[in-house]
C-alpha cells in the first residue's frame, strides 16, 4: 500500500519547520520568549494553509480558550487531500531563543489520523535510547541508575563510558544522583528534550540515555522522532492538579497511570522535521547573509529510516 506521507507532502512540511525557524529567528537573543513564539507560530499556521491537506493538529499551542492559532483540534492545510494528524511546537526552547542560547528548534510530526497520542499540556516522565539495544531494556520503574547499568552491560563498556542526559532542574536531582552513583557521565541540559531524545540516536553526541520529566508534548515528538530511526522510549504522564487530570479527559485519556511505549506515542508510520532556530548540536541556527537567508533542517521518515539534512538558501 502505498503511504498517505509522500515524498512531496514531507517536503512541504519542511517549508512549514523552514518559514517557523526563519520567523523567530527573527526574534533571536531580544528577550521577548512570548513574541518569538507567536512570530513562529504565525509563519507555521501559513505556511500550512499553503498545503494540499486535512491537517488536524493533536499536539499544539495548547487548548482552543488558550491559543488563538495551532490550538489542538484547529483543522489546518487547503481542506483537500490527506487526512493527516500533526504534533507541532513551533518554537522548542523559547528561553533558548529568547536569550539567544544553543539548540532551539522549530519541530513538527505528521501521521495518518490517529498515529499519534494526544497528550495534554502536561509533564511527562521519560526514558529513551537510541537503536541497537536489546527490547524492553529501558524501565521508568527501574531507578536511572539500574537502567544505565543494564545499558553499558548490552554495550558491552563500564558504567563509567556512558552519558545520560537530562534537563538541568531541581526536580531532577534524585535521578541526577542515581546516574553519578552509578558511575554515568550526565550532560545537563537547560531546555530542549526533543532534541535530548534525539541526541541517543546520534553516536556523535555520546550519549546514551535521555531521563526525566519535561513537556508531553515534547515527548510525543521526540518518540515520532524515534519511531523514524528506531530506538525505544517509554513515557508516563505527570498529573500535578484536578485540572491537568481534566485536560488529560478532555484528549480522551482514562488511564492516569499507564505507562506509554514509543509504540503507543507514535503508532502509525511518520515523517518528522526540526530546522534550528539557533546553532545546535543537531542542527546550524538560521543564517541571513547577504540578502540571503540560510536554514538547516533534519527530515526523518518512519518508512525507509532515512535521515536527511537539508541546507536551504532562499531570498531574505
Ligand atoms: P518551551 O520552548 O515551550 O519553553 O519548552 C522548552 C522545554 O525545555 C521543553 O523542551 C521541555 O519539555 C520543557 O520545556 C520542560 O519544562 P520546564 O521548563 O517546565 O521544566
Amino acid at each position: 500500500m502505498t503511504s498517505i506521507l509522500t515524498p512531496d507532502l514531507a517536503d512541504a512540511m519542511v517549508r512549514v519547520t523552514e518559514k517557523a525557524a526563519v520567523a523567530a529567528s527573527t526574534l533571536v537573543g531580544r528577550g521577548d520568549e512570548k513574541a518569538a513564539d507567536q512570530a513562529a507560530v504565525d509563519a507555521m499556521r501559513t505556511a500550512f494553509n499553503d498545503i494540499d491537506f486535512r491537517g488536524r493538529i493533536v499536539i499544539g499551542e495548547g487548548e482552543r480558550d488558550e491559543a488563538p492559532m495551532l490550538y489542538i483540534g484547529e483543522e489546518v492545510g487547503t481542506g483537500t487531500g490527506p487526512e493527516i494528524d500533526i504534533a507541532l511546537d513551533p518554537l522548542e526552547g523559547t528561553t533558548l531563543t529568547a536569550k539567544a542560547m544553543a539548540n532551539a528548534l522549530a519541530v513538527l510530526a505528521i501521521a495518518p489520523r490517529g498515529g499519534l497520542l494526544h497528550a495534554p499540556d502536561t509533564y511527562m516522565e521519560k526514558i529513551a535510547i537510541g537503536p541497537g539495544y536489546p527490547d524492553d531494556i529501558v524501565s521508568l520503574d527501574a531507578t536511572p541508575a539500574e537502567v544505565i547499568a543494564e545499558l553499558a552491560k548490552a554495550k558491552g563498556v563500564e558504567v563509567g563510558a556512558m552519558t545520560a542526559c537530562v534537563l538541568d532542574r531541581p526536580r531532577h536531582a534524585e535521578t541526577i544522583e542515581s546516574l553519578r552513583s552509578a558511575g554515568a557521565r550526565i550532560r545537563l541540559i537547560t531546555d530542549g528534550d526533543v532534541a535530548g531524545v534525539i541526541y541517543t540516536t546520534d553516536p556523535a553526541t555520546g550519549i546514551d540515555l535521555y531521563v526525566g520529566s519535561g513537556g508531553a508534548p515534547e515527548g510525543v515528538l521526540a518518540a515520532a522522532a524515534l519511531k523514524c530511526v528506531g530506538g525505544q522510549m517509554k513515557g508516563r504522564l505527570i498529573f500535578r492538579n484536578d485540572d491537568e487530570r481534566a485536560r488529560a479527559s478532555r484528549v480522551g485519556i482514562t488511564d492516569f497511570d499507564r505507562t506509554y511505549d514509543l509504540s503507543e506515542l507514535a503508532s502509525d508510520e511518520t515523517v518528522f522535521c526540526a530546522t534550528g532556530v539557533t546553532n545546535g548540536d543537531l542542527l546550524e541556527g538560521v543564517r541571513t547573509d547577504g540578502g540571503q537567508v540560510q536554514t538547516h533542517t533534519l527530515v526523518m521518515s518512519s518508512e525507509d529510516g532515512a535521515v536527511r539534512m537539508i541546507r536551504s538558501k532562499r531570498p531574505a
